[in-house]
């Protein structure tokens, strides 16, 4: 009996808290997902930078880019097209392999990072293979934004650029 009171106290009284908690938690929660799903509240804001393509060495390419988003919503680059190429498609590296994906999200606030060695632009059966010093124009779409064009300067073909 004195055991089973004493249970049930201490049971309350650590759901109480646990439900305190939980209520913190779920509404922070709940402000992220409004911040990320956009939900009509908040608007993306793209930019593009440190943008390059590596001298392509056979009939394909990759493109490399960095999408920063400084607004409260979220945002998808769907896809890529270049005069360079009719088959661009856009790429994750997962153990050495690459594989082809849908889209890649752009968080509120957030950073999307296509570098070497991770997620990149891939173009095929290239129609010209652009040379160190040209520029290649890629225009990048969005799920909500407006599309972006942007010139991939061709660096070297083992060019990569240090981390900060
Ligand atoms: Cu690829």
């Amino acid at each position: 009996m004195s055991r089973r009171t004493g249970g049930r106290r201490g049971g309350r009284r650590g759901a109480v808290a646990r439900t305190s908690f939980t209520a913190v938690a779920l509404s922070a929660g709940l402000l992220l997902t409004g911040c990320s799903s956009g939900g009509g509240s908040g608007e993306p804001e793209l930019t593009v930078d440190n943008a390059f393509m590596p001298q392509p060495v056979s009939d394909m390419a990759a493109g490399f880019l960095t999408v920063r988003n400084d607004g409260s919503g979220a945002d998808k680059l769907t896809s890529v097209t270049s005069a360079i190429s009719d088959d661009v498609t856009i790429h994750e590296s997962k153990n050495q392999k690459m594989r082809e994906v849908a889209e890649f999200d752009i968080p509120a606030d957030g950073v999307l990072d296509l570098e070497r060695g991770g997620n990149h632009v891939m173009f095929m059966k290239l129609k010209q293979r652009p040379k160190q010093g040209e520029k290649v124009s890629v225009e990048l779409r969005f799920e909500k934004s407006d599309p972006i064009t942007v010139e991939l300067p061709v660096k070297e073909p083992t060019y990569n650029p240090a981390k900060h």
